[in-house]
């Protein structure tokens, strides 16, 4: 069921029908206060009122802990739903009539259940074979890494036979047309005709969150290369919006409030082997904003429990950024020694899983002892090396308190003096203005250079500015993704915008910025969708912060005056290339 099934129309209709302070007054206690209802803020808790509903515009919005949005938002976050269902609820309750289907989308639901359904058929086929004489040898695999019978049953693993057409004859005996197992995954064609794609593989299904059959894993448990061979992307299977096991974990995540994160099929078994049984797997894919919102449904934190090596690589921060932005509070439990869950699970036993997880250390923590374990801080190149990293990592916290922390935390790890390594980073951001260099510069040659520095608008680029704007108005859940992608206001160049984005990310309403949103909230919706003009805007970004950068270098070029300009020009060029490299844009 996509939102696409449901017309703007239909959308306003049932927002319009059902009264937010109605609604919110079923799960909060209002007053009227003025214009607007205040109470005590459902999303976190607090003595004295900050949660404000505004009947007019209706929305709320909270002081204390930024929550926002209208009343298809506060079901959703209130009731666990998504966006559809909760849309769907709403209009139940007030007795609007819900849209059915149109004819394209309950032919793609027809197919996509097609698929699901082969899908279910291989995985019973698979099931039945690592039960066959033929499926000896995948059984002692699985006995020599201590996954017994029992746990083989709960994860429905089978076996691939060593065959080409094993699945393709099965499934065709069931009347399915080999087309259709093409478009699952399952079967692959070649000269030959259609083949199976797993061949002598262990076998992990792989279901979505209702416990749907979509893809599978396999493992080859000889020297077969690669090692795991995945589904591809179909209909109904899509790395970047499944986790592994969350059918079978929900109900525990929920329970405790809590995801742990692991990396592979055997970690997460290993772990419910022990009786740790709020996990998911993350396919040995980067974590997208869809994983963090499907997580963010069930509870409000997350331990990552990758192996040391991993949870270390910048591919690894990048998803923890992700997990962050959408609202989740992110620690990570490390692990050394090349182990990873599974053997540590296996080898040390319940009670040392529990105590693992329950050090697990918040995630700017261990990524600001990470990069200091990375340098030798004993030697000055070591520790300056180990600054310009924390730095770099420092500068792009968006939050200020939260980043004063950190500077703290960091300055004393290092061994340096706090203000200033709180120096650099401000430097960093441009906070205390141009650098020193860049002052005495503008001083010599007037003002002329410093118009230079400022950027002419292109064609387009307010209108990029303005699109990302609308939809943080409408869901202000998502500015955290945005800042996450080291967005600030500076980035937006209009400054109607920019007010409107400080006073979101600050939680201030002032007139001018109010105006300014209610006017940018009645236009028609964005012909983009937020992935789309999010994309195009950082693209934006990436463009204008590498010619303000080559601006700066230009002017650096004929410089001779020693060791700042030294290391400004190679703040400058690793800065470059950092933004040249950051597939983030
Ligand atoms: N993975 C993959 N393709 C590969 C390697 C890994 O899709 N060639 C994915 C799998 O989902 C795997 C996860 O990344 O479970 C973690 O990879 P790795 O740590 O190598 O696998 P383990 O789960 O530790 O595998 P094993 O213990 O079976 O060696
Ligand atoms: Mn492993």
């Amino acid at each position: 069921m996509g939102i696409a099934r449901f017309s703007e129309q239909w959308i306003e209709r049932v927002k319009s029908s059902a009264d937010i302070v109605e609604v919110i007054g079923r799960r909060v206690e209002l007053r009227q206060s003025g214009k607007n209802y205040v109470g005590l803020c459902p999303f976190h808790s607090e003595k004295t009122p900050s949660f404000t509903v505004n009947p007019e515009k209706q929305f709320y919005h909270c002081f204390g802990c930024g929550k926002g949005g209208n009343v298809i938002n506060f079901v959703m976050d209130t009731e666990n739903l998504a966006f559809p269902e909760a849309v769907v609820k709403l209009a139940q309750e007030k007795g609007i009539p819900v849209p059915a289907a149109s004819p394209g989308e309950q032919r793609r639901e027809k197919e996509r259940e097609q698929l699901r359904q082969v899908n279910q058929l291989a995985a019973r086929y698979y099931y039945r074979n690592l039960r066959l004489p033929a499926g000896a040898q995948a059984r002692a695999y699985l006995q020599g890494r201590g996954i017994g019978q029992e746990l083989a049953r709960s994860f429905f693993l089978g076996f691939a036979l060593d065959e080409w057409d094993g699945l393709l004859a099965f499934l065709t005996a069931q009347g399915v047309d080999p087309a259709i197992a093409q478009a699952a995954g399952l079967v692959t064609s070649s000269k030959r005709g259609f083949i199976d794609r797993f061949r002598g593989r262990l076998m992990f299904p792989i279901c979505d969150h209702l416990g749907r059959f979509v893809g599978f894993g396999g493992r080859s448990i000889g020297d077969a290369q690669p090692k795991y061979l995945n589904t591809g992307q179909t209909l109904v299977f899509n790395k970047g919006q499944i986790l592994y096991g969350l059918n079978w974990s929900k109900e525990d995540i929920k329970a405790q409030d809590q995801v742990v994160i692991v990396e592979g099929y055997t970690d997460l078994i290993s772990l419910f082997a022990v009786g740790q049984r709020n996990v998911v797997a993350s396919l040995g894919t980067a974590f997208t904003s869809a994983h963090a919102r499907l997580l963010r449904r069930f509870c409000s934190q997350a331990v990552i429990a990758f192996d040391g090596d991993t949870a270390g690589q910048r591919a690894a921060w990048r998803g923890m950024e992700v997990l962050h932005a959408s609202g989740l509070q992110v620690r990570v439990a490390s692990l050394t020694g090349g182990e990873d869950p599974d053997t540590f699970a296996r080898t040390q036993g319940v009670e040392a899983v529990r105590v693992w997880l329950n050090t697990a250390r918040p995630f700017r923590e261990y990524q600001i002892d990470r990069i200091i374990s990375q340098h030798d801080v004993e030697t000055r190149e070591g520790k300056l090396a180990a600054s310009t990293e924390l730095v770099t990592l420092l500068a792009q916290l968006t939050s200020a308190v939260e980043r004063d922390e950190y500077i703290h935390y960091a300055a004393e790890r290092l061994g340096v003096r706090e203000d200033s390594l709180a120096a650099e980073v401000g430097r960093r951001l441009g906070i205390a203005g141009v650098s020193r260099v860049q002052n005495r510069r503008n001083h010599r040659r007037g003002t002329k250079r410093r118009r230079a520095l400022e950027q002419p608008m292109e064609a387009g680029e307010d209108l990029r500015e303005r699109e990302v704007l609308r939809y943080l108005l409408q869901e202000p859940d998502l500015l955290r993704e945005v800042q996450a992608r080291g967005v600030t206001a500076q980035d937006f160049q209009d400054p109607d915008y920019r007010h409107v984005f400080i006073s979101l990310s600050e939680s201030i309403s002032d007139e001018r910025g109010t105006a300014i949103a209610s006017k940018l909230l009645s236009l028609p919706p964005p012909g983009a969708s937020w992935e789309e003009c999010l994309e195009s805007f950082l693209a934006v970004l990436k463009r204008r912060r590498l010619r303000k950068i080559e601006e700066k270098l230009s002017l650096l070029e004929n410089d001779r005056e020693g060791f700042d300009v030294r290391m400004e020009l190679y703040q400058l060029l690793k800065e470059y290339y950092g933004i040249c490299r950051d597939d983030s844009y």
